[in-house]
């Protein structure tokens, strides 16, 4: 990868063609393959330049406007990332899943031009070596609401569903998986991983291998050896388990700290677990200020509703209203078969597969995995 940025513009007004222009030719980063007016023969640009970026200006006219040329280069495969050229008020939200890796708002300078260029080139670059499995992280800022029970779980049905899965006890503390699958002490956990230079024969010695068909990355087991595990080596781990596995599900502990933003940041996905309780309705909203806060998209956080059948008073429209928008998943209450598989250590999916609570869990795995498909047959 060279270090100049190859960009091709798709802008039709020729002043802000001129305007792109002048910001380029102060510098060398960037090489500007071409300016082009007309959307319909972007594609075929694309292919023939091999641009690393195309900037696409989203008021762009003509057969083809600028928002569905975005819509098409994400569609046709080209892996190029995009960003959207706006103005203040026509707001574009950057969504890397719709194809839009980043957004310019007019006027901008060339400092703003050249590092949104960088960043954008950069992403798509750590994209291409983090593989392609799926990262979906279970979190909810209150404890007790399912996180253990449905992250095991849902591996679990993610496996049956023939996707190579690993799921990771991100509770480092109290390693609650370890407890819940009665693992033997000696049971090596992600603190048996060297640090530097991971490789993926290093993953066999480590891995839980669970009779349920899934693979299990383990918390430490003393509760002062979770502060051991470092952001970095943590990076390290989930990159190289992207490139192994399909499906890479985290359980969590229900706080916010570097480890947790690690995972947060690192998912595709963040399943956040909710419940009808009128606490954990109010953290969870808490949670998605923060959430906007730092930046992450509004499609990357799913709610899943666990007990959504014991709504104790509170109507699923206050539910509703609170986060905004209808959950995107249910699963109600599992009551005793949850209780004794977790008790023996066995994913209930499994124990009784017939029950509507696992029927739930499948459901919901195969609305995780069919967006994967999804995601993977545009790349
Ligand atoms: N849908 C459900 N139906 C019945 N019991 C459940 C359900 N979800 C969770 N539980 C029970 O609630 C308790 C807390 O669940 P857990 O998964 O440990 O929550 P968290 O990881 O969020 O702290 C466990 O005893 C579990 O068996
Ligand atoms: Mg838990």
């Amino acid at each position: 990868m060279s270090d100049q940025i190859r960009l091709l513009v798709v802008e039709d007004v020729s002043q802000v063609a001129q305007y792109i222009r002048g910001l380029l030719n102060s510098q060398s980063s960037i090489k500007l393959l071409d300016v082009v007016t007309d959307g319909s023969r972007v594609l075929k640009l694309i292919s023939e330049l091999r641009p690393d970026v195309v900037l696409v200006d989203a008021l762009l006219q003509g057969r083809v406007k600028g928002m569905a040329l975005v819509e098409h280069i994400h569609k046709a495969d080209s892996r190029v990332p995009v960003i959207v050229l706006t103005v203040p008020q026509q707001p574009v939200v950057a969504s890397p899943e719709h194809g839009i890796h980043g957004v310019l708002s007019m006027p901008f300078t060339g400092y703003e031009l050249v590092t949104r260029l960088q960043a954008v080139r950069q992403a798509a670059a750590t994209a291409e070596h983090t593989g392609t499995a799926r990262m979906v992280t279970l979190f909810a800022p209150k404890g007790g609401v399912g996180k253990t029970t449905l992250a095991f779980n849902l591996a679990v049905a993610i496996g049956q569903l023939g996707q190579r899965t690993v799921l990771i006890d991100g509770s480092l503390q109290f390693g609650d998986m370890r407890a819940l699958l009665k693992v033997p002490l000696e049971t090596p956990s992600l603190l048996d991983l060297p640090t530097d230079r991971i490789q993926e024969s290093d993953l066999q010695d480590v891995l839980w291998r669970d009779p349920s068909g899934i693979d299990i990355l383990l918390a430490p087991p003393r509760v002062e050896m979770a502060e051991m595990v470092t952001v970095r080596d943590l990076e390290k781990v989930l990159s190289l388990l992207r490139r192994v596995y399909e499906f890479v599900i985290v359980d969590t502990p229900a706080v916010v700290n570097d480890v947790n933003l690690a995972f947060l940041d690192a998912s595709d996905t963040i399943l956040e677990v909710v419940t009808f309780d009128s606490t954990t309705i109010h953290s969870t909203m808490v949670m998605a200020d923060a959430f906007r806060m730092i930046g992450y998209p509004p499609a990357k956080v799913r709610y899943i509703v666990n007990r959504a059948d014991s709504q104790g008073g509170i109507d699923p429209e206050t539910l509703q209203r609170a986060l905004g928008r209808k959950p995107e998943h249910y699963v109600g209450s599992g009551g005793a078969l949850v209780v004794n598989a977790n008790n023996e250590g066995i994913p209930f999916v499994l124990a009784d597969p017939t029950a509507a609570i696992s029927q739930d869990v499948m459901r919901t795995a195969g609305e995780l995995v069919g967006r994967g498909a999804a995601a993977a047959s545009r790349r």
